[in-house]
């Protein structure tokens, strides 16, 4: 039996609050068209519940708020650099930090150091910013995740694991000389926020050693992976939280995280054990991101860093949100709504392409999707589909292996109130999916579109959809 939470209840009590506002469906509509079908350009006043990410958006705890006031502003050397190499060194055991402003800068001077033009980046599912950094600096991505990730119906427990015979394939076909590393993701954003074995890694590890090619883990919700290997992985019931962690970081020669997710801080940072990659990634650090102390990030969030991994690797932390999401994708599942099985580490996701079947991809039913569920409840998702994928060098779209609307769980911000209340919004839509269709550009900027195109609703289906809910709800909520 794997070890139990002590109670159900959110492990924390709530000392300040915000206050948040519900619009009304009048509001929402002008919002959203003032938004170009968009939820990235909506006014963030105008939401009522935000679910777009748990990217810098979770609350921090008292010893974290408590760790901002220790901040030494100091250019070089100040004191909290030191208290967090600490923290990296005895939770991850690694000897090399190098603090980032955030996931993405890791990213950027990951793959303008180690990737050559022409080299071939294999990983379990592409990240968005991961894989534009690979392809600007010359490389070209290839998925190795496995079949399954692209289900959203299937129950594997580990649907971020590795392919190893597509990944061995590939090593055959283009080479190891050709491979700078296998890009590895823990809790696989866009397949859901899916895990990966420590079966499947240490088998990762095996077949790459033998070609003498390194693994590079994105460890940014790496808490909630070991917490779901101790949930589902036969052997691992009895470790502890730190143990798996160290497990998994042992297999792997270089990890890079966004802090803005499990550690609840506006930064990033990048460790490793070898000398040789610590310097050469080192050597750009000040011309990209900031001095070797700081990266970018105020000193005073490298302190809160420090406190966020520590906390991180508490049971009841990485348990509360991981558990916090299943609750949520439990109650969809009851009320009858598509969405990805089993439940993930970062998000419920909705299945568009079941919700709205009868919309063709072409049309971008995950992007409409996202807009009615804002325009019927004020809770604002993301598009992760054929939106948030680019079009390809022939200007053709590429339609995506899932049609998925996010509603993500910032860590410690919302309680079951807010999940309950949108389940009844999302499952009112359901009933009335009939009236939602498609959406067509407006403007289309050339890449990562999702953030800044402007789209509008095919046959004017938000008007349609506003009246049929005020004739339910009123005009007034
Ligand atoms: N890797 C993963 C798996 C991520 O989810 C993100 C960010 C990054 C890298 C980049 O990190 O934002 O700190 O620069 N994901 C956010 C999201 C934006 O909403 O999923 P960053």
């Amino acid at each position: 039996m794997p070890i139990p939470r002590r109670s159900w209840a959110e492990p924390f009590k709530i000392k300040v609050v915000e206050p948040v506002r519900l619009t009304t469906p009048g509001q929402r509509l002008a919002a959203i068209r003032e938004a170009g079908y968009n939820t990235f350009l909506l006014k963030s006043e105008d939401v009522y519940i935000d679910l777009l990410t748990d990217s810098g958006t979770s609350a921090m705890s008292d010893r974290q708020w408590a760790g901002m006031m220790l901040g030494d502003e100091a250019y070089a050397g100040s004191r909290n650099f030191y208290r967090l190499e600490a923290a990296v060194q005895r939770l991850y055991g690694y000897r090399y930090l190098i603090p980032t402003h955030q996931g993405r800068g890791a990213e950027h001077i990951i793959s303008r150091i180690l990737i050559k033009p022409g080299d071939v980046i294999a990983g379990n599912m592409y990240f968005t910013t991961t894989r534009l950094h690979q392809e600007l600096a010359g490389g070209r991505f290839e998925d190795v995740v496995i079949p399954e990730a692209h289900d959203p119906a299937s129950e594997h427990p580990f649907k971020g694991n590795v392919d190893l015979a597509k990944l061995e394939a590939l090593i055959a076909r283009h080479g190891a000389a050709r491979m700078p590393y296998v890009s590895v993701a823990a809790t696989v954003n866009m397949a859901g926020g899916q895990p990966i074995s420590l079966e499947n890694l240490r088998a990762v590890r095996e077949l790459t050693a033998r070609h003498g090619i390194r693994v590079i883990l994105d460890a940014t919700r790496v808490a909630e992976n070991a917490y779901f290997i101790q949930q589902r992985e036969p052997g691992y019931a009895h470790k502890s939280l730190a143990e798996i962690l160290r497990e998994m970081l042992s297999l792997v020669d270089i990890l890079y995280m966004s802090g803005r997710k499990c550690a609840g801080v506006r930064g990033g940072l990048i460790a490793t054990n070898h000398p040789e990659y610590y310097n050469r990634l080192l050597e750009w650090l000040p011309v990209y991101e900031g001095f070797a102390t700081y990266g970018g990030m105020s000193t005073k969030e490298v302190e809160a860093m420090a406190v966020g991994l520590r906390e991180m690797t508490d049971p009841t932390v990485a348990s509360a949100s991981a558990d916090f999401v299943k609750y949520f994708v439990g109650r969809m599942v009851e009320a009858g709504i598509p969405v990805v099985t089993p439940a993930g580490g970062l998000a419920c996701h909705v299945d568009a392409s079941r919700f709205l079947s009868h919309v063709p991809q072409a049309d971008y039913p995950a992007g409409a999707l996202a807009a009615a569920i804002y325009l019927v409840s004020g809770v604002r998702g993301m598009e992760r589909g054929t939106l948030s994928t680019d079009r390809d060098k022939e200007g053709r779209d590429v339609l995506a292996d899932l049609e998925l609307v996010r509603l993500a769980m910032p860590r410690r911000v919302y309680t079951m109130s807010h999940i309950e209340y949108t389940v009844d919004r999302v499952r009112w839509l359901y009933e009335h999916r009939d009236l939602v269709q498609g959406l067509q550009w407006v403007s289309e900027p050339p890449v990562l579109r999702f953030f800044f195109g402007r789209l509008r609703p095919l046959n004017d289906w938000g008007n349609r959809l506003a009246d049929a809910f005020i004739a339910d709800f009123g005009e007034a909520v």
